[in-house]
């Protein structure tokens, strides 16, 4: 009998032809068996000796071809979980990453005491809407604008809105501050584009597939940081908060990039490996 059609074969023959491009082989293969049986991982593990028919040993033969090329899985199945939420993704931004989380985690301890407070919040550079989408879920009595400068982006945000019914969130298009309402807020977001334009990590994996629009940034990779923090004063409340995600080795030139541009109570928390990854400030 021929068994190269069961789900477990399956997965041993593509676990080993993703092992040399990706450090996830396995669960990649598994994700990708998940999204063309429309099952979880659990069902993998429950019927391994299931077999696939033609049209799903077909699209999982072509879904796995595409990841040997490289292609992200999150690029390929259409979406990528984040904090409680299911995002759609598209090559116009960012895939959001399990670090942006941290910055997630750490507006909602330090906004605790305001968590029923109806505060305002903003978010720059939002791309699938990750960061804003995952605090207006958890804060519900906030408004939240969410804003990018790439229309798709915006496009994509709204969309991801209406799929995980977040009705305090408005995204616009914008240049950074260029179309923010004149108008003060509680807490400023922001995970910009900060890796430097000459890192060689940028031919490398999946990031060869993101734009590098959401990527990098002039200035050792923090010229957008400058902009964002020089304005920033501008549309906070007395009390206000700015959280912004950057590169593990940025943290000592963000904190004083904080400083000089008069933000206290400057701290930098780490990310889920234990890296510099996210910096607050208060105004
Ligand atoms: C690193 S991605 C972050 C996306 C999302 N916030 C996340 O954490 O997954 C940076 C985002 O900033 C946007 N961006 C780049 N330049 C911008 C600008 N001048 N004004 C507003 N957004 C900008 C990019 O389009 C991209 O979506």
């Amino acid at each position: 009998m021929d068994n190269s059609s069961q789900i477990k074969w399956l997965l041993h023959d593509a676990t080993c032809s993703f092992n040399k491009l990706s450090d996830t082989a396995k669960l990649d293969a598994e994700l990708l068996m998940c999204h063309v049986l429309d099952c979880n991982r659990t069902y993998l593990f429950t019927w391994p000796d299931k077999t696939l028919d033609e049209a799903q040993l077909a699209e999982f033969k072509q879904v796995c071809a595409k990841r040997a090329l490289g292609h992200p899985i999150a690029h390929i199945v259409g979406y990528r979980e984040f904090w409680s939420l299911n995002l759609k993704v598209s090559p116009a931004t960012l895939i959001p990453r399990p670090d942006t989380e941290t910055l997630v985690e750490q507006a909602l301890l330090l906004m605790q005491e305001h968590k029923d407070k109806p505060f305002l919040g903003l978010d720059l550079g939002t791309g699938t809407g990750a960061i804003a989408l995952s605090l207006a879920s958890e804060l519900k009595t906030w408004e939240w604008i969410a804003a990018d400068f790439v229309p798709e982006a915006v496009t994509l945000a709204q969309e991801n809105a209406k799929l995980n019914q977040i009705n305090n969130c408005k995204v616009i298009q914008s240049d950074w501050f260029e179309n923010i309402p004149n108008t003060k807020f509680n807490l400023i977001v922001s995970n910009p584009p900060y890796i430097d334009e000459a890192d060689s990590h940028l031919s490398q994996g999946d990031v060869r597939f993101e734009p590098l629009s959401a990527l990098t940034a002039g200035d050792s990779g923090l010229s957008d940081i400058k902009i964002i923090l020089s304005q920033a004063k501008q549309y906070l409340h007395d009390g206000g908060l700015v959280m912004i995600e950057h590169g593990n080795t940025q943290g000592k030139e963000v904190r004083a990039i904080f400083c000089q541009n008069g933000y206290s109570n400057v701290n930098t928390f780490k990310d889920l490996s234990a890296n510099e990854r996210i910096t607050v400030g208060y105004f």
